[in-house]
Order: C-alpha cells, then structure tokens, then sequence
C-alpha cells in the first residue's frame, strides 16, 4: 500500500511520520518511510538544488522539471521495487505537492503539470492520501518560530502558499476516494491519533 502524506508549509507531516512508522511496526506491518524531494542519493542533489536560497532567479518551469527529475528516480529505484514485495511505503509529500505548488502555487497550466506528473510517476498514483490542513500565515510562523529548515520555496510570497492551500481542497473535492483531510490546528497528539486511525483503516480495506 502507497500512503502519502501532504499539507501547506508547517502543518507537521515530516514530524508525525517516524512515530506512525515506529506504530505500524509494532503491528507488524512491514514499512518504508521516505520523502519528495529527495529519498535517493540523487533526488537529495536535486532538493538541494530547488532549495537552495541563492537560486532565487530559479524559473517555475526549471522548478517543476527539477521536482519532476527528483521523482522519476525515487519511484524507479525505491517506491515501485518496495511495493512490488508487498511493503507499505509512506511518502513524506508525492505528486500532489507538485499539483498544489508548481500547478496552483505557480499558476501555470494544470493539464501540462498533470501530464508531467504522469511521465515523471509512469502513472503510480498513491492508494491513500492524508492532507494535513492548516491556515497558511499559522504554519508559516510554526516554521520560523520552530527554526524550522526555511528554504526557497517557503521565502515565496502568502498569496502563492495561499493558492497551494485552495489548490490541495481543490483536489480534494475532485478526487474525494483517496482523500482525507485531518485539521493540523490542533494538539499534536490529536493529530498523531487521527493519522494512526485513518491509516488503520485504510490498511484494513486494501
Ligand atoms: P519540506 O520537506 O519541508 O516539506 O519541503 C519541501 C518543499 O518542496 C515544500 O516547500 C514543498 C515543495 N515541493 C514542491 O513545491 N513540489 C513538489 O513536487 C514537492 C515534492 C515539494
């Protein structure tokens, strides 16, 4: 089962992920965590690359590529071999980061992303996909205030997290069956308890 976990900036994804990891082990399933971009040694050198602070004149098309290059190689060398003996893998942000940020974020054409995505995956879509929701301007500050890793994607403006934010409810709505939205504004042990009970419960129906 491919789970992937997705939200606007600070709603806490990478922060819940080894606990629900550590949880499922206890359980016996067998899982890898892993996240985008990055995940492969080659994927890291390209998250350094799109997150590197000097590259500021960065053009959103190199952006969406780049994002594109970094999955093609985690899907190819890990998350397709790993699904493939029957493990579970769980994806700290996949495709529809590239959706909410390079498609709405960016404002650039949906059906080009879409089918970039598609080339970039070779059509691996995620079995459950958890959103972790929470308003823009509060998890930007979660991510300052926290001394947070702040990388060039976060230096963009509000309006642009802003549009990311519709852009994931957006999507959402349009493909409900594999959505599931959990309020990242609340306590994080509330949060941890609804992430191990949706993830329970999908696991059950697959
Ligand atoms: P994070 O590891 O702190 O979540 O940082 C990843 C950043 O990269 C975050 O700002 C979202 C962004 N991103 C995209 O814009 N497109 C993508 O396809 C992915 C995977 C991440």
């Amino acid at each position: 089962m491919f789970i992937t976990l997705e939200g606007p900036e600070g709603s806490g994804k990478t922060s819940h992920i080894p606990y629900l990891v550590e949880y499922l082990r206890e359980k016996g399933y067998t899982v890898f965590p892993t996240r985008e971009p990055g995940g492969t040694s080659i994927s890291e050198q390209i998250r350094d690359i799109l997150h590197d602070l000097k590259n500021a004149e960065m053009h959103p098309r190199t952006e969406t590529l780049l994002y594109q290059a970094a999955r093609a190689q985690i899907v190819e060398q890990v998350i397709k071999p790993r699904l493939a003996v029957g493990e579970i893998v769980i994806s700290d942000r996949y495709y529809d980061s590239t959706i909410a940020y390079q498609g709405y974020g960016h404002q650039q054409d949906l059906n080009q992303v879409r089918a970039l995505v598609k080339y970039a995956t070779d059509g691996l879509t995620p079995d459950l996909t958890i959103l972790l929701d929470l308003d823009v301007e509060v998890g930007l500050k979660r991510k300052t205030q926290n001394e947070l890793e702040w990388n060039r994607m976060d230096a963009y403006t509000v309006e642009f997290h802003q549009r990311v934010r519709r852009g994931y409810l957006e999507m959402v709505k349009q493909e409900s069956q594999r959505w599931v939205v959990i309020n990242s504004d609340q306590k994080w042990d509330e949060v941890q308890a609804e992430l191990k009970k949706v993830i329970i419960t999908g696991l059950t129906k697959s």
